[in-house]
């Protein structure tokens, strides 16, 4: 077990790098294994994420060769193993197996997926597309069994834009016969960055990024390379933290494209920053206006980025209102920014936060990644000590935090329990 132990109040100067983006990675890993040849990833991110998926890939027999943030995969041997319940329980992407064994085995056994509790998170429409491409189902009590004689193109609507559900079935249908389009598509940014591998190992996927994709089935796919997009949700949490605390603060590698909402939002709350080609420049501002946040999928405002920002909310002058439309529960963190001194008024999937309130160190759980995020940058605004329990959610999904924090002036560690 481990702690995030903060002391407050301390201006961030100097540079911050964003790293490959983890909803990307953990997409990417699993479609690479449809290669029947080598796939190399570069800009990977180290994160605990990762780590889980590299176990997996061991345990499907797959080589894989790791050399600072470059991985090399060789799936030639690889094989149809069912992946134990702790594993594929380690992370919400393990769904992503699923598709990519169906694809290359027409069979998967698989546990329920885990991930963040942020929601009653199901995998119907997942389902929904591999029964369409002709994949029959077995639910048992914590797991799936899903056959196909064979995968055959369809045409899929999702009745929700579902992220996990358009690349699952993205992947899946790679390896389909004909021609399968998903309508209503979700348009991510890693979306693309999926499709881009797929087709650099010899798919043929068009509209990635929009809300029409067409996969036309090939057999086989063949070595390739590729390279993890900039994670827009760390980048989007240190600008943040940067309109917090700034002092000339540079996030660098990022594409600010990928967070125009964001930038947009900070405009309007009267945030100083700078965009310089590929860096944002932040100084902390003397005062913020307030703003009303509603998260929708993308391109809108990221649900992965409404914790954090709630947190700016609570340093705008006047009330503002955060309304999260995509989970059911991610409000998670409220009570613990309350107890630092917050006045924060949470109902379900609505909270109005009333500002500038001076928070204060406290002793607070992360309930999920992006509320350990968001409860980071409100340890760096209090007064005081802030002692963050379970942040193993915060490591899963932000490479290195304390050291890129340390390293741009926070006095902030980590401490094993
Ligand atoms: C991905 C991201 C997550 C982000 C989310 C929304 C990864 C690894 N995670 O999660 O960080 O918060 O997108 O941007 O990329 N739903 C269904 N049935 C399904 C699938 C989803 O009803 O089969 C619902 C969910 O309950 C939720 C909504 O659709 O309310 C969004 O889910 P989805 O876009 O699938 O999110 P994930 O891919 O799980």
């Amino acid at each position: 077990m481990k702690q995030i132990i903060i002391e407050g109040n301390k201006p961030l100067s100097g540079t911050i790098k964003i790293g490959g983006a983890k909803n990307s990675v953990v997409a990417l890993i699993p479609a690479a294994i449809l290669s029947s040849g080598k796939v190399k990833i570069t800009n990977v991110p180290s994160i605990s994420d990762c780590d889980a998926l590299f176990e997996i890939l061991h345990l499907l027999n797959v080589n894989v060769e790791m050399q600072e943030n470059v991985v090399l995969m060789d799936s030639k041997d690889l094989k149809n193993a069912l992946i134990p319940e702790n594993l594929s329980n380690k992370l919400r992407a393990s769904y992503y197996f699923m598709g990519a064994l169906l694809a290359k085995f027409k069979k998967v056994e698989m546990y329920f997926p885990g991930g963040c509790n942020i929601g009653s998170r199901p995998i119907d429409l997942h389902l929904k597309g591999f029964e369409a491409l002709g994949a029959k189902i077995k639910k048992t009590k914590s797991k799936y069994t899903i056959t196909a004689e064979e995968l055959k193109g369809a045409d899929i609507y999702l009745e929700f834009a579902s992220v996990g559900a358009t690349i699952n079935i993205m992947i899946a249908a790679t390896l389909a016969k004909g021609t399968t389009v998903i309508h209503n598509a979700a348009r991510e940014a890693e979306i693309v960055n999926i499709a881009e591998l797929l087709n650099n190992m010899g798919a043929k996927i068009s509209g990635a990024g929009s809300d029409e994709i067409t996969i036309k089935g090939v057999k086989k796919l063949h070595n390739a390379e590729v390279k993890v997009i900039p994670d827009r949700i760390e980048a989007g949490t240190y600008i943040i933290m940067g309109a917090l605390l700034g002092n000339n603060l540079v996030i660098e590698g990022m594409v600010p494209e990928h967070n125009i909402v964001l930038l947009n939002k900070l405009q309007e709350m009267g945030v100083d920053f700078k965009l310089d080609n590929q860096r944002i420049i932040l100084n902390r501002a003397k005062k913020l206006k307030p703003t009303n946040v509603r998260t929708v999928t993308y391109p809108g405002f990221p649900t992965d980025l409404g914790q954090p920002m709630s947190v700016l909310l609570t340093q705008a002058d006047g009330i503002s209102m955060f309304e999260e439309t995509i989970w059911e529960n991610r409000m998670g963190h409220v009570k613990y920014l309350n107890m630092m001194g917050a006045n924060i008024v949470a109902e379900r999937q609505h909270a109005t936060i009333t500002g500038p309130t001076k928070l204060h160190g406290e002793e607070i759980t992360a309930t999920d990644l992006r509320a350990g995020a968001a409860l980071v940058a409100a340890g760096l605004i209090a007064d005081g000590t802030t002692i963050i329990h379970d942040v193993e959610h915060i490591l899963r999904g932000y490479e290195r935090i304390i050291n890129k924090l340390s390293d741009v002036g926070a006095n902030i560690k980590i401490v094993d329990i």
